[in-house]
């Protein structure tokens, strides 16, 4: 069914579906890359474990009315979505300071941002992905304010349930990464993963970091910090 390779990035590959034009196959690589591709290694697992987390992600947004790309998760490492050509944009949702904005507007770690902080990027590794206002992003992409309003929206929606899922599990949802994309009917929808390497994760007991800033500062074991995330989001949906 998995037909050619439309497009390799640095954490998946993109296939066709013989026969389902509109469909994609979506397959999770062990490759990990931070700093735009400047920092680079592999974690034997480590696509399995985004698939599989994204997947529980995805099911459970359908469940709340939040619709995605995601159709079905195929195998260990590999999910069946809705075609969709992506929007050149990064959105970020912030509940807490960490990452890039605290070294770029000078903001302690850990502060709390209520309400949360929403900024787009521009999704271009040659740029590093600069940030972005709602101008730039109306000039660079082809969505339409009333587009880029719903899609903002839709990220503080994709928030609140975020929270409560991954408080369920014992984590805070510090910050994370959407991206979206155009289906064949010209709709927008959310798309791509959302997985430990799109989000930030904290223990709510310890603090502990649980997702890619332990590859980016290299704290410790991926694959064990990813493996816990996986458990802790299969009990808690297990229990329902
Ligand atoms: P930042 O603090 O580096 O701007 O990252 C904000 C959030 O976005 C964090 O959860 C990590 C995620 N992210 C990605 O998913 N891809 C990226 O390329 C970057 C820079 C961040
Ligand atoms: N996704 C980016 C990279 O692959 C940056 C990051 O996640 O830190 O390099």
């Amino acid at each position: 069914m998995k037909g050619s390779l439309l497009y390799e990035g640095k954490a998946k590959r993109v296939y066709h579906v013989n026969d389902e034009p509109e469909q994609l196959v979506l397959s999770y690589k062990n490759d990990a890359t931070a700093f735009n591709g400047k920092k680079k290694d592999e974690f034997e697992g480590k696509g399995r474990l985004n698939n599989l987390i994204t997947s529980k992600v995805f099911e459970y947004l359908h469940q709340q009315q939040l619709p995605s790309h995601f159709i079905k998760s195929l195998n260990d490492t590999e999910q069946l979505v809705a075609k969709t050509t992506i929007i050149p944009l990064e959105v970020v949702v912030r509940n807490v300071a960490a990452g890039s904005i605290t070294r770029r507007l000078g903001i302690e770690e850990k502060s709390v941002f209520e309400p949360p902080i929403v900024e787009l990027f521009y999704k271009k590794d040659e740029l590093d992905d600069p940030i972005l206002n709602d101008y730039h992003a109306l000039y660079l992409t082809d969505v339409t304010e009333a587009e880029l309003q719903s899609i903002k929206d839709k990220a503080l929606k994709v928030n609140d349930h975020l929270k409560d899922l991954f408080k369920q599990s014992g984590l805070k949802l510090v910050d994370f990464k959407l991206e979206f994309g155009r289906l064949a009917d010209d709709s927008i929808v959310l798309a791509d993963e959302i997985s430990p390497d799109t989000c930030r994760l904290w223990d709510e007991e310890t603090g502990e970091k649980m997702d890619k800033d332990v590859f980016r500062e290299s704290l410790g074991d991926l694959i064990s910090v990813y493996e816990n995330i996986l458990q802790r989001l299969e009990e808690n949906t297990c229990a329902k």
